[in-house]
């Protein structure tokens, strides 16, 4: 079974309270939901954590090392900012989407900067909380891709070994 783990970063938990006009008015606890669903449905375990602490985003991704597939992640104001967040996904080299509720491209100029889209796979943004279930089905689409690859590797390795 896939393990994926989903963090949400600071002032996530104030979702459905916190400039609806920009992020909606769906909450934290609906979203998580709707990705457990989504999940089970796939066959996936799924952690979720959030936390308004950057120390905490990087434990996190520190212990996921080898204990889990995949990350989703929403660093919020950490994307911007966060060498920290950036360096431990490196370190442990996990597949991961970063998500954002909105376009941050059609924002402030200070958001359209990222220090994590470079080390994720992709970037997904501005689909509201639909972006977190984007982002899910993208990184399973992405780990089963690699799947295949990493069987078709090992049957050609087994097909050298018996030449
Ligand atoms: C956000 C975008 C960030 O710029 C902002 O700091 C957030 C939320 C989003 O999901 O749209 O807190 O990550």
């Amino acid at each position: 079974m896939l393990r994926v783990l989903v963090l949400h970063g600071p002032n996530l938990n104030l979702l459905g309270l916190r400039e609806q006009a920009i992020y909606g008015a769906v909450t934290l606890d609906e979203i998580n939901q709707t990705l457990t669903r989504l999940a089970k449905d796939h066959n996936v375990d799924l952690a979720i954590h959030q936390s308004n602490a950057e120390g905490d985003l990087v434990t996190w991704i520190q212990h996921a090392h080898k204990t889990f597939d995949g990350l989703i992640i929403n660093p919020a104001g950490y994307t911007h900012t966060s060498v920290a967040i950036r360096d431990a996904i490196l370190a442990v080299g996990l597949p991961t989407v970063e998500v954002h509720l909105s376009n941050v491209y059609r924002r402030e100029a200070f958001r359209r900067r990222s220090l994590i889209a470079p080390v994720a796979i992709g970037q997904i943004c501005g689909f509201g909380a639909f972006s977190y279930e984007l982002g899910l089905r993208a990184l399973l689409d992405h780990l089963s891709r690699s799947d295949t690859q990493r069987s078709s590797q090992i049957r050609e390795h087994d097909r050298e070994e018996q030449r």
